[in-house]
């Protein structure tokens, strides 16, 4: 029996930390389920970590599903989210519904669309229709043309505070966790203490309700540069299960992300 997104959202009342980690395949998957990780996303940074692509723009719809069966193959405990790729869900909310309901079809169980304010709408269609939303705020990895570069967000008042009011927007529009990338740990500190949902963090600081990671990044798999929020988890571990229980365990302690993973 798969995790739920209420029993999820238990867990964070409970004050228990969730372990989120990419996945794109079914043995991944497999491991990731034995692990204990909470929440398996199959993230566009597979444009990357996978297809070896300079950023995750050209990665397409079809190319998101075909992860998702692998993913939803290969685990049986793990909540699984998708990430909506570039070019499916900006247009319209009606493309959002129609690219969304294909994910579910496949067994996801929530999508995630990278989006403040803008999203809103998006959102509670979704919503509204039985497709819950992962809201992702923050460094928004879709939008590096417009940002310039993989860059944090939300530092100074004015960036930090539209920030805030865009997570409580997209909550009120029926997001049921918002995830956080590359901020200053104050702020997603904030953001956390503002909502009720839970927060996921990558590059957030500790003080969210969980945090997640790109496999290929803390399994030190990956040959490009490292974010500096980025830990090794294979370092010391005898296998990649090892590596990946050692990433649940220090997320459910708090040992990570520790100061320097942080802005
Ligand atoms: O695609 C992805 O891996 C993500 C994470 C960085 C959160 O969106």
């Amino acid at each position: 029996m798969r995790v739920t997104i209420p029993k999820l959202q238990e867990r964070a009342r409970g004050g228990e930390k969730l372990a989120m980690l990419t996945c794109y395949d079914a043995s991944f998957a497999a491991l990731s389920d034995a692990a204990g990780v909470d929440m398996l996303l199959v993230g566009d940074s597979l444009g990357m970590v996978v297809q070896g692509h300079d950023s995750t723009l050209p990665v397409t719809m079809a190319d998101v599903l075909y992860h998702t069966r692998a993913v939803v193959r290969g685990s049986k405990n793990a909540l699984v989210l998708v990430d909506m790729p570039w070019g499916s869900y900006q247009e319209s909310k009606e493309q959002a519904f129609r690219n969304a309901a294909l994910a579910m079809a496949e067994g996801a169980q929530m999508v995630k669309l990278e989006g403040g304010a803008l999203m809103v709408e998006t959102t509670g269609f979704l919503v509204e229709r039985g497709i819950p939303v992962c809201a992702h705020i923050g460094l928004t990895p879709q939008s590096v043309n417009t940002f310039g570069g993989y860059r944090v967000q939300g530092r100074g008042d004015d960036a930090a505070s539209r920030l805030v009011a865009d997570a409580k927007a997209l909550e009120a529009a029926g997001a049921a966790i918002v995830l956080m990338e590359a901020m200053p740990a104050t702020v997603a500190r904030r953001v956390t203490e503002s909502l009720s949902v839970p927060t996921i963090g990558i590059g957030a600081g500790v003080d969210v309700s969980g945090q997640v990671l790109v496999v290929y990044d803390m399994l030190d798999i990956y040959p490009g540069r490292k974010a500096r929020f980025v830990k090794n988890f294979m370092s010391g571990a005898p296998s990649i299960q090892a590596g990946i229980e050692a990433y649940v365990k220090a997320v459910k302690s708090r040992a990570f992300p520790a100061p320097e993973h942080a802005f």
